[in-house]
């Protein structure tokens, strides 16, 4: 049984795990034609305090949008649910959260807050927030990557229920097949009846997306060539950061954002721990992350495949995000 109050926070994945798993990837994308790193990579201490920026920014309207969905919508879901435990995955600073969490705490069945993320500065810094705003929650954070660590996240308490929240629009930072995969691996730890929130970006205007993920400030591209630093850090690379541009572009055949980075000129770039040496030619672009939107009716498709039962969903007035309650069948 949780206790009230209590503070924990589990590893699932370590350091040693989170660089073989960064060589391997890194390792593979340079040597990808076209080249290409995978998303998660961004996320260090720099980059979940970007990250936290974009939030910020007037061009990034998911966060908003979401946030004034959960104003809305936290009350009834609170009321319906009865779980007692909150898992949250890529909670990030677990900032929107709040309304749930507090929602949950008014209709006083909430015992426990799970965060996972894969960085662990914004899961510590998300816990010692809560520990102060939340005293007599069961705080149970979890540094693991959502992807592969789901089965090790801590179980129902006896006779009690979870809801999983996965908001942010992160599902659309997965690819049409991991992105199954991920949502049947999270069917696949709940038990029937227990729901799953899911935060996700609806297809709209392309310049208003392309804005989002683009910003005036610069704020987005930085955090996109943040993960070069990453690499220059962890394995010794030799980048030229500041000669790569950010690219973000709408490709309407698949509805997605596409981010990369453009090299500046020709680079040969060693990765020192890799013993690797990668050309890079002018123009040439490495694909970073995606952001995906979606229709409702996709959305149905999807999570029906991965058997769950769309519940309720909650839409914006301008229908640009849509936050799904679903229901594990
Ligand atoms: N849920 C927050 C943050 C969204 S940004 C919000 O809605 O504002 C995406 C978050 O997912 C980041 O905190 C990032 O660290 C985390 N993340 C990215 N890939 C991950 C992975 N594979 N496993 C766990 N967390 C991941
Ligand atoms: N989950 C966020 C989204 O897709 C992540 C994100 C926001 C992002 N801005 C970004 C990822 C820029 C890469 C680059 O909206």
């Amino acid at each position: 049984m949780s206790t009230p109050g209590t503070i924990r926070l589990d590893v699932h994945l370590t350091g040693a795990d989170a660089d073989a798993a960064l060589r391997a990837d890194v390792a593979r994308g340079l040597t990808a034609r076209p080249k290409e790193l995978p998303p998660k990579w961004f996320y260090d201490a720099r980059g979940s305090a970007l990250f936290e920026k974009i939030t910020e920014l007037p061009e990034y309207y998911p966060f908003r949008t979401e946030r004034a969905l959960l104003a809305d919508s936290v009350a009834d879901i609170a009321r319906s649910s009865g779980a007692d435990t909150v898992v949250e995955l890529g909670s990030g600073s677990s900032t929107k959260t709040r309304l749930l969490l507090d929602a949950f705490a008014a209709a006083g069945t909430l015992r426990r807050y799970v965060p996972q993320d894969v960085s662990e500065s914004a899961l510590r810094g998300a816990l010692d927030d809560l520990r102060a705003a939340y005293p007599r929650l069961a705080l149970h954070g979890v540094v693991g990557d959502f992807t592969t660590d789901l089965h090790r996240l801590p179980g129902a308490e006896p006779g009690g229920r979870r809801m999983i929240a996965f908001l942010g629009g992160t599902i659309g930072n997965l690819l049409p097949g991991p992105r199954d995969a991920f949502l049947r691996h999270v069917r696949s730890v709940l038990a029937p009846g227990e729901q799953l929130l899911l935060g996700t970006g609806l297809v709209t205007d392309p310049d208003l997306m392309v804005a989002a993920y683009d910003d005036a400030a610069g704020v987005t591209a930085e955090f996109n060539r943040n993960v070069l630093h990453v690499l220059n850090r962890e394995l010794g690379a030799d980048f030229d950061v500041e000669a790569f541009s950010h690219v973000a572009l709408w490709d309407a055949e698949n509805e997605w954002i596409e981010m990369r980075l453009r090299a500046g000129r020709d680079m040969r770039v060693r990765v020192a721990e890799l013993d690797l040496d990668v050309g890079f030619a002018a123009g040439e672009e490495l694909a970073t992350e995606v952001s995906a939107k979606f229709r409702t009716e996709v959305v149905d498709a999807f999570v029906v495949a991965a058997g769950f039962e769309p519940t309720r969903r909650w839409v914006d007035p301008e229908r640009r995000f849509a936050l799904n309650l679903l229901t594990a069948v």
